[in-house]
């Protein structure tokens, strides 16, 4: 890690010039992309588009070719998982990666158990699970049953509560509402309010605009590797966000989805 610092104060993490090849494949080409403290912003595209390879090489799974990353106003090369953690970044990956059979105890203090003496600090650990449940808002009826029982809203609060535990300032959630119904989306969205509030810089990787729309400051908009719009929600709409991720404003169907989603009601 070497220090300089080109960031602003309240920018937590941002990338410049970034890109990264597997093979043949360009999977990102000069990537600027920023998240401040207190702010939630989106990153959108279509399937490809390089979200993932976005969001792993902030995670420290990939290096990037090229390009700088600043975390928290210094230069830095998140050489793996482990480090992106150490420094503050902590994701949220689609699978969430619970253990079913544990409780929700068990799950969010996997591997740093608490400890009173030699003993696992079975009381400690359930208090601070309630505690930090409860500052989330969350819903959840027990903290002493399996995960398997739980909604996919409840597993994905959980998954986003253990991320806490190491008390990171940027949180990556990877698609965390696409296999969720109406209100288990609602509960997920609040939580991700419950983020901001916290201070957290919040990522947020979704295919759904109204999400979107719903939840975030910021939107960046990868199209094909490539930046292809920065959009302030407040001054956007679904319907230039959606142009901006086909990039086809003379395809029928877009430009028909396009006139769809302007007609919706403001939420
Ligand atoms: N490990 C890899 N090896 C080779 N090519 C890859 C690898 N990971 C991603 N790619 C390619 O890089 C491009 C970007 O893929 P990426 O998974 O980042 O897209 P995405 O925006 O996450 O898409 P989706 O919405 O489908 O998840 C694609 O062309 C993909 O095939
Ligand atoms: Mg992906």
């Amino acid at each position: 890690m070497t220090a300089t610092s080109p960031a602003t104060p309240e920018t937590v993490l941002s990338l410049e010039g970034v890109s990264k090849r597997f093979g043949a494949v360009q999977a990102l080409s000069d990537i600027s992309f920023d998240v401040r403290a207190g702010e939630v912003v989106a990153l959108v595209g279509d399937n490809g588009a390089g979200k993932s390879t976005l969001v792993k090489t902030i995670a420290g799974v990939y290096s990037p070719d090229d390009g700088t990353v600043t975390f928290d106003g210094r230069r830095v090369d998140i050489g793996s998982p482990a480090e992106a953690q150490h420094l503050g970044i902590a994701t949220v990956f689609q699978d969430l990666a619970l253990c079913d059979n544990l409780d929700v105890v068990g799950n969010l203090f996997l591997g740093r158990e608490l400890h009173y003496g030699r003993t696992i600090d079975e009381v400690e650990m359930e208090r601070r699970s309630w505690e930090l449940l409860r500052q989330l808002s969350a819903k959840i009826p027990s903290v002493r049953i399996p995960v398997a029982s739980l909604s996919g809203g409840q597993r994905q609060t959980v998954a986003i509560a253990r991320s806490l535990l190491g008390e990171p300032k940027v949180v990556m959630l990877d698609e965390p509402t696409a296999a969720l119904g109406v209100a288990q989306t609602a509960e997920v969205l609040n939580l991700v309010e419950r983020l901001r509030e916290r201070g957290l810089g919040v990522i947020l990787i979704s295919h759904n605009i109204s999400d979107v729309m719903a939840v975030c400051d910021r939107v960046f908009v990868l199209r094909l590797g490539r930046n292809n719009g920065t959009f302030t929600i407040s001054q956007t709409s679904s319907r230039e966000l959606i142009a901006a991720i086909t990039g086809a404003t003379t395809n029928a169907v877009s430009q028909r989805a396009a006139r769809r989603a302007s007609q919706e009601p403001p939420s």
